[in-house]
């Protein structure tokens, strides 16, 4: 029912994806649904946004404070608050609407309706103190024309990059897996937390500013650390921490971080651009207009937030999907990788096309967990938003706000929705279209006229390239119960 559901609504969503490229609009409205006020309360001043707080950060986590707020309403659009809050944060205002199923999430994607002015992480927004002084390309709107030029600078990084980023993810997947192999060897186990973050740095690194980690010593040993504290003074104040509460309900989000923390890593970072992606940063000011400031201080955010930042969370699960899978899914890629390149043929981004179910496994695996699970958008003007059931007035100026761990589970789209099925988008291609982890569908196209993610190709792209090197290199893999790799076996034939 679910699957016959959403071939239908895939088709409407394919015609209005491929007759523009820009908006990434919402289906067309289906006759005959009800209109609705939007249930749900902001509460009291201060008390309402604290106790909200306190159930999304503490007592009920994020997917259960949307989901027992659907149950209690009835509803998959509601108003309610989300962090941060009281007492520090005097000029941001928690209240949102919350959009939690596949219908009303994607009108965050029409830019006719839709404002992404500074809601890159909600009302909220980190000091332009980390960004140099600068509204990066992420913080602006497609109605302001700096964000052309950076979209433009972003894609046109990714286009130019193609060729090495391939080589890049392929010559430090060697070293990663040479290291926990040797971990293995040595010390019975080996933790993939540090070999995979030294991997996501090191390539792109060099695929997305040029320069060459091993230019600079303390880029080459601490560059990733310097990024993970960048990028964690930052966002701290939003993200939900389910460990020795009360403490960081107290003591972490309850007041921004100083740049100053970081000042010091960061300017390094800049000096290092500047220095060994002058390439990078000389296209940024000539093919795109920018001012060597703005092409640095972007091509950073880029390398730390979007991309390392993004990878960072899910290249972890991905692994521990596979390599935790009881069920005989590392036999199955094995299987279809060995079919495909054998234990010696060349890996790269045309020869992953063809493994359908490497591609399922890590599609699957972004449907689950979205790295980015909140995205939100301001109402350009009143509108009227439809979830699957109800139609509901928005006014302008109103913050929605998608959680994507809720959306991807849709049973109106996604049979067995909790359930991890690894062939899934092999058996139904078509569910492409509700697969939103990158700011649109995986159908869509990213361009400058629209905010969705510039690498929505490159990053599974980089993930089928990682699968496959995987099980290119081994037959199969077994872990421990704190999910250290403990013993590797390696390709036989
Ligand atoms: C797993 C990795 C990644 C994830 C999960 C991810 C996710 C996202 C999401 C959800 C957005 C939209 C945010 C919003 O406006 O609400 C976004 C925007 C963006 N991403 Fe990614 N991203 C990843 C990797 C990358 C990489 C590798 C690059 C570039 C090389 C990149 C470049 C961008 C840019 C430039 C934007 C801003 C788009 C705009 O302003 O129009 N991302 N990303």
């Amino acid at each position: 029912m679910a699957a016959a559901v959403a071939m239908s609504m895939a088709l409407a969503t394919m015609k209005a994806s491929s007759s523009s490229s820009s908006s990434l609009s919402p289906p067309p409205a289906q006759a005959g649904l009800p209109m609705r006020s939007i249930p749900g309360t902001y509460g009291w001043p201060l008390l309402g946004p604290l106790s909200d707080r306190l159930d999304y950060s503490w007592f009920q986590g994020p997917e259960k404070f949307f989901r027992a707020r659907i149950d209690k309403y009835k509803s998959t659009v509601f108003r309610t608050n989300v962090p941060p809050s009281f007492p520090f944060f005097f000029d941001v205002n928690p209240n949102v609407v919350a959009l939690l199923d596949t219908e009303s999430f994607s009108h965050l994607f029409d830019m006719d309706n839709i404002d992404k002015r500074d809601v890159l992480v909600g009302d909220f927004m980190p000091s332009v103190k980390y960004t140099g002084n600068l509204r990066v390309c992420a913080y602006l709107d497609t109605s302001e024309p700096k964000h052309a030029q950076l979209k433009g600078f972003a894609l046109d990084i990714l286009k130019r990059s193609s060729k090495v980023w391939q080589t890049e993810v392929i010559s430090n997947l060697d070293v990663m897996w040479d290291t926990i192999e040797a971990g293995v060897a040595k010390d019975g186990s080996a933790s993939v937390f540090v070999p995979t973050q030294k991997f996501l740095f090191n390539f792109l690194c060099k695929s997305i500013t040029g320069a060459d980690p091993a230019s600079l010593a303390k880029v080459a040993e601490y560059g990733y650390e310097m990024l993970d504290l960048w990028l964690a003074l930052m966002i701290l104040p939003t993200v939900p921490i389910d460990v020795f509460q009360p403490l960081p309900e107290i003591f972490l989000h309850s007041w921004q971080y100083p740049f100053a923390l970081v000042s010091g890593r960061y300017n390094t970072m800049f000096e290092f651009v500047e220095n060994y992606g002058a390439e990078a940063v000389e296209r940024g000011k000539t093919q795109f207009g920018l001012t060597k400031e703005e092409a640095i201080h972007n091509l950073l955010f880029i390398l730390g937030f979007n991309a390392f930042g993004g990878f960072s969370i899910f290249i972890p699960t991905l692994l521990s999907t596979i390599l935790s899978d009881k069920t005989g899914l590392q036999e199955k890629l094995r299987e279809e990788v060995r079919g495909k390149v054998g234990t010696t043929g060349v890996i790269d981004f045309e020869s992953v096309k063809e493994m359908e179910l490497v591609k399922s496994v890590v599609y699957e695996t972004l449907r689950l967990n979205p790295p980015v699970p909140l995205q939100y958008g301001r109402a350009r003007k009143d509108f009227q938003l439809k979830s699957h059931d109800s139609v509901f007035d928005i006014k302008k100026g109103e913050l929605l706000c998608g959680y994507q761990k809720l959306v991807m589970k849709d049973p109106k789209v996604f049979d067995n929705p909790e359930t991890f099925v690894p062939d899934r988008f092999v058996r139904n291609p078509e569910l492409l279209n509700y697969l939103f982890w990158s700011n649109g569908p995986q159908t869509g196209t990213p361009a400058e006229s629209n905010k969705q993610c510039a690498a929505k190709d490159y990053v599974p792209m980089t993930a089928f390239l990682m699968v496959a090197y995987m099980f290119r290199r081994y037959d199969s893999f077994s872990v421990g119960s704190s999910g250290s790799i403990t013993s590797v076996k390696k390709a036989s034939s």
